[in-house]
């Protein structure tokens, strides 16, 4: 089994659903291997994003070895997310991941057993899928998990085939018509417009970001490109947490790419060590 952490605003609010219920659409960080860590997460929230995932953890891993836990379960509390969207190979071929959109029965015993290891029944347990080409399937399968008492969906508006095909929001939009529980709406999103766009096509009750935050891990404020205050936010937190160098350098060039030039990118991108960047920054953008 693999599945990610869900983290609400620390603090604020006891579990994520009272956020579903607050009646504004939830802004979610996504899922992303090597990025969405703890460090991620803190800047992103600084940045008006309500709910964080952490990368997705594969079980097995997580049981075995203290080293995929320490550096997988940097979480405070909440919720555990089932990945049934991931399509990559490896996942598949080892039944984990988006192989599980056409195990609905599977998907249903999961959820019913991470719910009886839990006694607080308000503790979220939510599903992350892909589309079906047949969409009677996805919506099948999203009623079998709702009756099975999952929290909240998140639908991924691509089939396990399709890669930079455009996002089929018609179909989150069929699904969430067909659903009583929230539905969180992903792909393609890159900017706040984006997200209010795709919350009036689909009627999603909240938007994840993945690649977009990447970019520009302020665009849920509003902001359509990185600011520099964020990027000092950024250095901040990610020293306060001991950030490795690669994560912290991968995170700049990241949401450095719209603001820098090729030249800049050329330099900046070849740094090699945290006091070279901080150096660089200082003097290109007083940072
Ligand atoms: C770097 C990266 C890592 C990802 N890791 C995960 C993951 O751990 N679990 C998961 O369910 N999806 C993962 N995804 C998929 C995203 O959560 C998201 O569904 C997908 O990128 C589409 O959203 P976007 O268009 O906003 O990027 C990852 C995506 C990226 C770009």
């Amino acid at each position: 089994m693999i599945g990610d952490i869900v983290e609400t605003k620390q603090c604020q609010l006891k579990d994520p659903m009272d956020l579903f219920h607050s009646g504004q659409v939830v802004k979610i960080c996504a899922p992303m291997v090597r990025y969405s860590k703890l460090a991620f997460r803190t800047l992103v929230r600084k940045y008006s994003c309500d709910l964080c995932y952490t990368p997705m953890i594969v079980a097995a891993d997580f049981v075995r070895s203290a080293k995929a836990r320490d550096s997988e379960f940097t979480t405070n509390k909440d919720g555990i997310d089932l990945n049934c969207g991931c399509p990559q190979r490896w996942a598949m071929s080892e039944g984990y991941g988006a192989c599980l959109i056409n195990k609905p029965e599977l998907v249903r015993d999961m959820v019913r057993h991470v719910r009886n290891q839990i006694d607080n029944p308000r503790f979220s347990v939510s599903i992350k899928i892909r589309i079906h080409e047949d969409l009677k399937r996805t919506v099948d399968l999203c009623q079998k998990a709702e009756a099975t008492g999952v929290s909240w969906i998140t639908v991924h508006g691509r089939s396990v085939e399709e890669r930079h095909q455009p996002v089929h929001y018609d179909a989150i939009k069929i699904i969430k018509q067909s659903m009583s529980i929230p539905i969180v709406a992903n792909g393609d999103i890159k900017t706040l417009k984006d997200a209010e766009n795709v919350h009036h096509l689909t009627g999603a009750d909240g938007i994840m970001v993945a690649r977009g935050l990447l970019a520009n891990p302020a665009m849920f404020a509003g902001y359509e490109e990185t600011p520099l205050k964020c990027i000092q936010d950024w250095v901040d937190i990610a020293l306060e947490h001991g950030t490795p160098f690669t994560c912290f350098h991968h995170h700049l060039m990241y949401m450095m790419e719209r603001i820098t030039s090729k030249q800049e990118k050329k330099v900046f991108n070849v740094l090699s060590s945290t006091s070279a960047v901080l150096d660089y920054l200082n003097d290109h953008y007083g940072v």
